[in-house]
């Protein structure tokens, strides 16, 4: 096994790319902003093994933050982060910086309208119009054959999945499971953030979205299910529940009953000590 590249321009990424594809190579791509953790190592070991070539991109990406001071303490660690993929076998670590992404005078957004509304997009304004921009970008860059992301950004992966569809982007996009530790929270870079007693009140979040999620999918009523989880969080010390729905997996359409036949996702928001912890649940159809 070659050892990994780390590469920084569009020009040496697109070379070695083109090397790969005149070889017959099929190449994946996984888009991070770093902060790695087991959950983003799914995402590479899944791709390794449906393509010959498999590239991280790690971008912090600014145009996708609502939040100035969040961007300022999102974690960048590029250190542990080119250690930890080269262990895992990844053949390049592309890594842009900001000017080279967004040089003086770029001018242009990708909204994706629909899917992007409600849910996170509501309560992050231009979050998801930076979310498709990226993706874009590293996609064209990369010029990658599939395209690999984590469900537990359900949002994010049909956001993407509309524009891949609407522009015509030749790349396949794979969506991989929530990776979970043992007690149930989804695994987030923003885990580090909590303490320990705030590290054992979050599982509140999974267990109140499974339960509802088995609730629903027997036959409950949609509506307080819903009402259920976001009482459970707050007696759980969460100070601010943003959203609790059921969505239709497909197009994310708001749920108030599940019809017979449709797949649906419970997502949430719900901020704990000053950490916005997100989770989704799939509710499978009723019979
Ligand atoms: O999910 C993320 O880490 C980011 O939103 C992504 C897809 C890498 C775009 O910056």
């Amino acid at each position: 096994m070659q050892p990994m590249e780390t590469l920084s321009t569009v020009a040496t990424l697109r070379a070695r790319v083109r090397a790969w594809k005149q070889a017959g190579e099929r190449v994946a791509v996984v888009p991070t902003m770093g902060a790695l953790h087991a959950g983003h190592l799914s995402l590479v070991h899944a791709a390794r093994q449906q393509a010959d070539r498999v590239i991280v991109t790690v971008f912090v990406n600014p145009i996708q933050f609502d939040n100035a001071d969040d961007l300022a303490t999102y974690p960048r660690t590029l250190e542990a982060d080119s250690r930890l993929l080269s262990d895992a076998g990844v053949d390049v670590l592309y890594a842009p910086t900001a000017a080279q992404m967004y040089p003086p005078g770029f001018a242009t957004r990708i909204t994706v309208s629909g899917v992007s509304e409600g849910l996170c997009g509501g309560m992050r304004p231009g979050h998801f119009d930076g979310v498709a921009t990226v993706v874009c970008k590293l996609l064209m860059q990369t010029l990658a054959d599939r395209a690999f992301f984590g469900e537990k950004d359900f949002q994010q992966v049909q956001v993407i999945r509309r524009m891949v569809t609407d522009l015509d982007l030749p790349v396949e996009i794979i969506s991989c499971p929530t990776l979970r530790e043992a007690d149930g929270l989804a695994l987030s870079s923003r885990n580090r953030r909590l303490d320990a007693s705030m590290r054992q009140a979050a599982v509140a979040l999974p267990r109140a979205l499974e339960a509802c999620a088995r609730a629903i999918a027997g036959g409950a009523e949609v509506v307080p299910a819903l009402a259920k989880v976001a009482q459970d969080l707050t007696a759980a010390g969460f100070e601010r529940v943003e959203y609790v729905e059921l969505r239709a997996e497909a197009d994310l359409q708001p749920l108030t009953a599940l019809p017979p036949g449709t797949s649906a996702r419970l997502l949430a928001a719900a901020w704990l000590d000053g950490v916005r912890l997100i989770d989704g649940m799939p509710v499978p159809p009723a019979a």
